[in-house]
């Protein structure tokens, strides 16, 4: 047998972190040696997330970045932004491979921080190391990386969404509206006003309307394939469900002779051999539906044109904290680590659910 992979959690009291943890307990390939929070030190890591009783028996302790060397080789950062930030570069001193949850290293061009978070990044030079983790589109440079920046929830589905219509450059600009529904575990596990169960429950709220944070990496990601810069608006609304995001992706087409075999075999061809893609067409829901994707790392994808007018809309359906952070952020660690991709992620979605 060969031996298991050392693994630390940083922010393992969180919802992605707690999602770690749920896929790493059961894999089969790593053993976790630390989980980290402030507030829980010394506590029972099911203190917090009882779902995980039977399957861990540890306690949080407090993150000590000195010590974290002797008992780790890879640590994942489930970190709000800002935080990760400065941790990464010491622990890539120190040997370690990182994954790193947040937004601090997802951004290639520095001057984009600044824009969009309100900082300015101290390490370029880290951007250009950082290899963006969405395995279908950078599974080959994530093999050779030792930093690994994973996704945001929203990006994921749009970018899912998108990439093989921008590859195969069938829409009338590269301009794009993305709207995406999704659920309140997005914002993290502490309560704030808007989250609160009585303000949120029966919500379909639109927010960041003018500008959300994710559409630069959308854009990054989406102007790489695209080889021209490509524009994407992402409008996310607040629905009440816990978990699940949906991107609807609108696009214009004028090609008169394009169809939906075509549209449905440039889609299928461009995720060829993806095992987390799966494209929904036909049946009694013909459009993917968070629903049928939570609890797994799966990301259903499909699409709906409407001659009539030219437009096409194609939808992709994620678990937030699944496929959109931790689901995303293993299937990412496997490929750098050289495990079988879809090791501790063979997790079949929930129904009903
Ligand atoms: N939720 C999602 O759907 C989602 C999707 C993709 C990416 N992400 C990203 O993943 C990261 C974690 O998100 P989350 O939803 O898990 O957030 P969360 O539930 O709020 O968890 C954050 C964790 O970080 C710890 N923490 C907070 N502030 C800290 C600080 N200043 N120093 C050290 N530890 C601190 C907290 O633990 P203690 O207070 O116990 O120390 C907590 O365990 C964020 O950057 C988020 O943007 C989230």
């Amino acid at each position: 047998m060969t031996e298991k992979v050392r693994v630390a959690i940083v922010g393992g009291s969180g919802y992605t972190g707690g999602e770690l943890l749920r896929i790493l307990a059961v894999h089969d390939k790593v053993e976790i040696t630390m989980v980290t929070s402030r507030e829980y030190t010394g506590k029972p890591i099911t203190l917090v997330h009882p779902h995980l009783r039977g399957f861990l028996s540890m306690n949080f302790t407090n993150f000590e970045l000195n010590k974290v060397g002797d008992k780790a080789d890879v640590i994942f950062l489930a970190l709000p932004h800002g935080v990760s930030l400065h941790y990464v570069p010491k622990l890539l001193e120190m040997g370690l491979k990182v994954v790193d949850l947040s937004a601090d290293y997802r951004l290639k061009d520095p001057n984009l921080y600044k824009e969009w978070y309100g900082y300015e990044h101290p390490y370029p030079d880290l951007l250009k190391k950082a290899v963006y983790g969405l395995p279908e589109l950078h599974r080959e440079e994530l093999k050779n990386t030792s930093l690994i920046a994973s996704p945001g929830c929203n990006a994921t589905a749009t970018i899912l969404a998108l990439s093989p219509i921008v590859k195969h450059g069938i829409t009338r600009e590269l301009r794009f509206v993305s709207d995406v529904k999704v659920g309140s575990s997005e914002g993290g596990a502490k309560p704030h006003e808007g989250s609160h169960h009585p303000e949120r429950e029966n919500a379909i709220r639109p927010y960041e309307a003018d500008g959300h944070r994710h559409s630069a990496e959308a854009e990054q990601e989406l102007s790489i394939l695209a080889g021209k810069p490509v524009k994407v608006s992402i409008v996310p609304h607040a629905v009440s469900n816990i978990r699940g995001a949906l991107a609807s992706s609108h696009a214009w087409i004028d090609d008169e002779n394009i169809d939906e075999l075509k549209i449905w075999k440039l889609i299928a061809s461009f995720y060829t051999g993806n095992k987390f893609i799966r494209i929904i067409r036909g049946g009694i829901h013909p459009y993917p539906d968070p629903k049928y994707v939570i609890g797994s790392n799966f990301a259903d994808i499909g699409f709906a044109l409407e001659k009539r007018v030219g437009r096409l809309t194609v939808f992709a359906a994620i678990d937030n904290l699944m496929k959109g952070a931790s689901g995303q952020a293993v299937q990412a660690f496997n490929i750098m680590m050289g495990f079988p991709e879809d090791s501790g992620l063979r997790i079949p979605p929930l129904r009903p659910a």
